[in-house]
């Protein structure tokens, strides 16, 4: 493709590959008028200069839409993978996988079987988003530039969310498998689509514009990674609790209350008691860290940490009705939802700070 119009013959045409590895920078501009070393005598008039940056802006912008858009898809799968362990449906393809069943497309599928396909179909559409998103955004921006370290980390999780999802379904750790294995496998899982998601978000917001983090000489740095951890042990400690209500619900507040505390109880049910605690726990932390930072920062961080602390404690009484109602499905489905925003929220606020008195400038872009 052609983006500047030359005179002169010896002049070799730009191409879009040339602009972006920066071997078309020898173009110098002599009174409005384009000219490239290429060139022998004179200088190529400029046609489409301004084309190419618009298209270039435009290209980022779609690019950071389509970031955003995979992020919401992820999210609707992690949703679903949740409808699938609420619903006993992990073993709907047996302990076939890539295959379902032993066949491709699973012919007369029981509803089990429909549930579990559709999520590989879904996870299998996600990783192919995420890599169309890397292919895409290397194309876009340059080595070193935070969306190239996003899009990495993006593609190393989400191919470690698949090789967990397989390993669930190859080691049996499916349906009513109430093993110490299983419990450690849903809670490294839950992990993992966290820090999935944290890194999808993160390409996202540096393709929208987010500066370069800076990491070295900020004091607040600790206190918003012990918040983030404590959200990564409540998401762990709740994905156990969820594993323990899907295969010994409980018949009444009272008797799961009892069962709690029982001695004798199967460990997951003697857990459940561990993950509104350390939510607890987590939220004051939380509320107590964004007091003390509020007033520190920008309007825009200060937003965020607002939002933050709303979804916290939105998030807590989300968990406590799952406690009264005892935990139905659609319920389980709204608290997954809530902790997911709050951990994208408490991602972009942690950004939000790191990112003041940033002295770092972004590496420069294609153009
Ligand atoms: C910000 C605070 C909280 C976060 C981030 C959080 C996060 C989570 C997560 C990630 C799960 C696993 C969902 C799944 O895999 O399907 C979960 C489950 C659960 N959480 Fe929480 N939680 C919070 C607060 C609470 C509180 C305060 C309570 C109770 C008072 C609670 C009760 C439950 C229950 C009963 C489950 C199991 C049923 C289900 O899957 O919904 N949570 N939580």
């Amino acid at each position: 493709m052609n983006f500047y119009k030359t005179d002169d013959r010896n002049c070799l045409p730009i191409t879009l590959p040339q602009v972006r590895t920066g071997q078309a920078t020898d173009a110098d501009n002599h009174g409005g008028v384009l000219c490239f070393r290429h060139c022998a005598k004179s200088c190529g008039r400029v046609v489409v200069r301004d084309n190419l940056e618009k298209k270039f802006m435009e290209n980022k912008r779609l690019f950071s839409r389509f970031a955003w858009a995979v992020t919401g898809w992820n999210l609707v799968v992690i949703l679903w993978g949740a409808y699938v362990r609420a619903t006993g449906s992990g073993a709907g393809c047996g302990s076939h996988w890539p295959l379902c069943n032993g066949e491709v497309i699973p012919q007369n599928p029981q509803v089990h079987t429909i549930i579990e396909f559709t999520h590989r179909m879904m996870s299998g559409l996600a990783l192919i988003l995420v890599l169309a998103l890397i292919l895409w955004g290397r194309r876009l921006y340059v080595a070193g530039h935070p969306v190239r370290i996003g899009l990495w980390l993006s593609g190393t999780f989400i191919v470690v969310e698949a090789l967990l999802g397989a390993g669930l379904v190859l080691f049996e750790l499916t349906a009513q498998n109430a093993s110490v294995a299983r419990a450690a496998a849903m809670a490294v899982h839950l992990a993992n689509t966290f820090i999935l998601l944290a890194s999808l978000t993160l390409t996202a917001a540096w393709a929208s514009g987010l500066p370069v983090l800076r990491l070295r000489g900020q004091k607040h740095l600790p206190w918003l990674l012990v918040g983030l951890a404590g959200v990564i042990l409540i998401g762990m400690s709740g994905a156990v609790t969820a594993l323990g209500d899907t295969l010994f619900p409980a018949e009444s507040l009272r008797a799961g209350l009892e069962a709690d505390r029982s001695p004798s109880a199967h460990f997951l049910i003697r857990l459940r008691v561990y993950h509104p605690l350390i939510a607890g726990l987590v939220a004051g932390y939380t509320f107590l860290l964004i007091r003390r930072l509020i007033n520190l920062f920008g309007e825009q961080t200060r937003r965020l940490l607002l939002l933050l602390g709303g979804i916290f404690a939105l998030q807590l009484v989300a968990g406590a009705v799952n406690v009264f109602l005892l935990a139905p499905i659609p319920m389980q489905i709204l608290h997954l939802f809530l902790a997911d925003i709050t951990w994208i929220i408490y991602i972009l606020s942690t950004a939000s700070v790191l990112t003041q008195n940033s002295s770092k400038t972004i590496p420069s872009e294609v153009l």
